[in-house]
């Protein structure tokens, strides 16, 4: 059966991701099939202290990250030995929980004799449309996480053009706070969306940051502070209506301002790439589907393509690392044991202002 299974598998490559509060290990091979996913997420450990704790996420990734690999092999009836390569997140991230994600890539390629790839965990969520949709170089490409709001050029594996990122908060954070400042708790985003959808989006007069400046910069903590006055307007406890009002509100804001941002992005990308049709969002924040819609009617408007991978591939997984794993590997960019987990570790190294 085993042998069977390697077979018509080419290239299996296992991917381990703990860089934030997902403890992931996936297998995926070569013809871009997911052998196995598995994630688990540790929100309910972080909920009672209203967001993630670096400490209490590198120790849950430690319980339970051997187990989860373990899990995926016997699920898909492989052994250590059936794997081509073993890659893991080596950042950017919380750096307790890469270094446990890190350690453990390393020791079972050190065991089972197998080269070992460290992943840049942005690059896992950058290449994701490649493992969904097989699309072709240069894209251009919306992150927006827990971490980051930034629009890069994708011009092929390493290769990044950063055109735009947040001068303050990251996309996701900014959901996480406000979901925080209403009252609807952690995780943020998820439930700023849910509380939206019964909501007014045009009751709280929010502004668009950074709107009809040049240059592709996104910036979220001037609207986060007219989302704290409009809460702080309102009679307490805030009503459900409320809630959903200022949530709707802060929504709209958010994507118009991206909507905007990412049209002068698209602007830049189709004069340096004027080969290239697709507009690509990933991280965490595509999981809304507001954005998503703002995105592919801007991407339409434009003549572009847009894609966004399902939910599952959008916040942290590892499969997204097992691919990345593979475009690495095929390339021959494997790396050493000695490689050093790093908090800070951007796409565009040429990129040195406002560098995650
Ligand atoms: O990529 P991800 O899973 O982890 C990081 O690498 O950061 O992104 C998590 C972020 C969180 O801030 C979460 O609130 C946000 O993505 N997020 C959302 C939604 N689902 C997750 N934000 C807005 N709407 C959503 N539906
Ligand atoms: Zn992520």
């Amino acid at each position: 059966m085993r042998t069977e299974l390697k077979r018509g598998f080419n290239l299996l490559v296992l991917g381990i991701e703990t860089s934030c509060d997902e403890t992931a290990a996936a297998i995926v091979d070569g013809e871009r099939r997911i052998l196995i996913d598995r994630v688990l997420s540790q929100t309910e450990e972080h909920r009672p202290f209203g967001g993630v704790v670096p400490e209490i996420a590198a120790r849950s990734h430690l319980d339970h990250i051997d187990r989860l690999i373990m899990e995926a092999l016997d699920q898909t009836g492989l052994k250590l030995a059936d794997l081509d390569a073993v890659a893991a997140t080596c950042g950017p991230g919380l750096i307790g929980g890469v270094m446990v994600g890190a350690t453990m890539g390393k020791a079972i390629a050190l065991a089972a004799r197998k080269p070992f790839i460290a992943v840049n965990h942005l690059e896992g969520h950058a290449l994701t449309p490649r493992l969904t949709d097989n699309i072709a170089f240069p894209y251009l490409l919306l992150l927006a996480s827990g971490g980051h709001a930034q629009i890069l050029a994708v011009l092929g594996v390493g290769q990044y053009r950063r055109l735009g990122t947040t001068i303050d908060d990251a996309m996701g954070e900014a959901f996480d706070k406000v979901a925080k400042m209403v009252g609807l708790g952690h995780p943020g985003g998820p439930r700023v969306e849910r509380s939206a959808a019964d909501g007014n989006p045009r009751r709280f007069d929010l502004p668009r940051p950074l709107k009809g400046r040049p240059g592709c910069d996104f910036s979220f903590s001037g609207l986060k502070n007219a989302v704290r006055l409009a809460v702080e307007a309102q009679p307490r406890p805030l009503s459900g209506q409320d809630q959903a009002d200022i949530c709707a509100s802060f929504q709209q804001a958010v994507t118009d301002s991206v909507a905007e941002r990412a049209g002068n992005a698209i602007a830049l990308f189709k004069r340096d790439w004027p080969q290239g049709t697709h507009l690509v969002v990933a991280g965490g924040v595509a999981a809304n589907a507001k954005l998503r819609q703002t995105l592919s009617d801007l991407a339409q408007a434009n003549a572009m393509t847009f894609l966004a991978p399902p939910l599952s591939l959008c916040t942290d997984n590892g499969a997204m690392i097992a691919w990345a794993g593979i475009e690495r590997f095929r390339l021959g960019l494997t790396d050493g044991l000695d490689f050093a987990p790093r908090p800070r570790w951007p796409l565009d190294p040429n990129a040195t202002k406002f560098s995650p």
